[in-house]
């Protein structure tokens, strides 16, 4: 477990090449096993993979987000705060575990913020991308999680990282 953990790094340039279907339902499986607050899993994670979709959530913070455009898919973690007050807790967990497998998988993933984040002429992040997905007022997007083969190589992390 401590390899997967050293390894995951932030990935935010990725191949052209389409995840298959299968590495998509475990990472899904890792994210819907999380721990969460009196087990209420106040939890919904989205698929996004239509490319034009994508290309508008890259446009709602491009300074922490333009490489959403170019995911072949990213996932919208989204919370139930009816549900759970702790559903910022659970969502958040919830993606750790996500990033965690889409590593053991070979893929590169990146957290892009959406909760408490700006567009760049100010309105509310969350707002916009939740507009964009079609999500109902009453949920909240904590973030969206960027997925694909990593084009980019980041070095694990080292023992100096810790120790
Ligand atoms: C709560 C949270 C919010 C983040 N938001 C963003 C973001 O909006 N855009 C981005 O490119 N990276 C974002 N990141 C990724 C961090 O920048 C990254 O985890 C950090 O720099 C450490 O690098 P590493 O993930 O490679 O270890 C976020 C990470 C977390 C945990």
């Amino acid at each position: 477990m401590l390899k997967i953990l050293l390894e995951r790094r932030s990935i935010r340039k990725y191949k052209d090449k389409k995840i298959e279907e299968e590495k998509i339902n475990q990472i899904l499986a890792a994210g819907k096993v999380a721990p969460s607050g009196k087990n209420k899993k106040p939890w919904e994670f989205v698929i996004v993979e239509d490319r034009e979709v994508l290309k508008k959530l890259s446009m709602v913070k491009p300074k922490g987000g333009l490489f959403l455009a170019e995911t072949p898919v990213s996932i919208a973690v989204i919370g139930n705060e009816e549900i759970s007050d702790t559903w910022v807790e659970d969502c958040s967990i919830a993606s750790a575990f996500i990033q965690l497998e889409a590593c053991n998988q070979g893929l590169g993933s990146c957290w892009v913020q959406m909760k408490n984040r700006f567009t760049k002429d100010g309105g509310d992040a969350e707002e916009a991308a939740k507009e964009i997905l079609e999500i109902p007022t009453n949920k909240r997007l904590l973030c969206i999680i960027a997925l694909g083969y990593p084009d980019q190589e980041r070095p694990a992390y080292k023992e100096e990282d810790y120790l």
